[in-house]
């Protein structure tokens, strides 16, 4: 999944910003230049390469690791420095969200994308006109392969587990005030992953009407899976993830309520603080992991006396 692995992308989010708001132009690495302009037909590009004279004044920034030097460069220093070359993990929501529209503008789907993407939702609201005259579509995004280590190291965390997605459900539910069992029976779930067979495995069950638009895909691999996916949850009204840059794009991008797991580990993560610094409007947070179960009192040794 080429997109997930692009740290660059949010270089090049955050350089939007600086462009939208300081007139900043954005010089995008060819490489990510080309795995964007891929999925999406708005991403802007400079007509000609900055030079090496350029390179050489640059001044390096990382807005990923304290926001406050995002704040202290965007305030006092914006102007002093005309060349700034956006390193790390500038994944800073608080800051982009400001520009919410001209990043969806950017990030519009090539035609192909959008066009299988919603044939698929188009076609599975047809299949269940009788039965659900208004669905809910609801995205949800499940990301594992290798990330358990990966939780690990960074925030001694773990994987979560489908009681999870259980409980995103439920608060969903309760996000959107479904309260009455008929409007429940609304949702409709898109599950995307990149680990299906273990969705398949664990989520029969999730009672819920269900689907895995990778079934559909497979029929026609015209385009990227990845840039399906992410297509296909950013057509959704509402969003469940785990956690990971994939899932926030593609809820990100569907605008509507999303859910997501904090307390993944014991440890800070900087995903979710960014995130939760942002104040995203319907946005919730739920643990990734249920409370531990209190060991029952062991009583077997009353019995054992003679
Ligand atoms: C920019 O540089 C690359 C190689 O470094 C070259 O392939 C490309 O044509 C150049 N683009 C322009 C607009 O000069
Ligand atoms: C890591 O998490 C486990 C619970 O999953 C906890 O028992 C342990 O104390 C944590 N380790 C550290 C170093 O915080
Ligand atoms: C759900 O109800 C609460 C309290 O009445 C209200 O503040 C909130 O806006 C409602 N949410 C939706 C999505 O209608
Ligand atoms: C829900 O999503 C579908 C598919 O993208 C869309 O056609 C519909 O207008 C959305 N409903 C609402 C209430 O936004
Ligand atoms: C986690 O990191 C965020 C952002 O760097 C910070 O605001 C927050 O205080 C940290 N929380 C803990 C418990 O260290």
């Amino acid at each position: 999944m080429k997109i997930r692995h692009q740290f660059g992308l949010f270089a090049f989010i955050f350089g939007t910003y600086l462009g939208f708001m300081y007139m900043f132009l954005t010089e995008l690495e060819p490489t990510l230049y080309d795995v964007l302009s891929e999925a999406f037909s708005n991403i802007n590009h400079l007509p000609f390469n900055v030079s090496d004279e350029c390179i050489d004044v640059v001044r390096y920034l990382d807005p990923g690791g304290d926001p406050k030097v995002v704040d202290l460069f965007l305030n006092k220093h914006a102007g002093k420095y005309p060349y700034i070359h956006l390193i790390n993990y500038p994944n800073a929501v608080r800051v982009f969200h400001k520009m919410y529209h001209v990043l969806k503008h950017q990030f519009t789907f090539k035609r192909k994308v959008f066009e299988l993407a919603s044939q698929f939702v188009d076609l599975v609201g047809l299949d269940l006109q009788y039965e659900i005259p208004n669905p809910i579509f609801v995205g949800i995004h499940v990301r594992r392969i290798a990330y358990d280590h990966h939780l690990q190291i960074t925030q001694n965390g773990s994987l979560v587990e489908v009681e999870y997605f259980k409980r995103a459900i439920t608060a969903l539910q309760d996000s959107l005030n479904l309260t009455n069992e008929n409007a429940m029976n609304r949702m409709v779930f898109f599950v995307t992953s990149d680990d299906e067979k273990w969705c398949k495995r664990v989520f029969f069950d999730i009672e819920a009407v269900l689907f895995f638009p990778s079934d559909f895909y497979r029929k026609m691999p015209v385009v990227s899976k990845a840039h399906f996916d992410l297509c296909i949850m950013s057509l959704c009204n509402h969003s469940i993830y785990d956690y990971g840059t994939f899932g926030f794009w593609g809820a990100y991008l569907a605008g509507g309520h999303t859910i997501l797991a904090h307390n993944i580990g014991t440890g800070n993560n900087t995903e979710v603080e960014t995130i939760k610094q942002a104040n995203l409007p319907n946005w919730h947070f739920i643990d990734a992991h249920p409370p531990p179960v209190e060991p029952k009192p062991d009583y077997s040794s009353l019995y054992r006396r003679v």
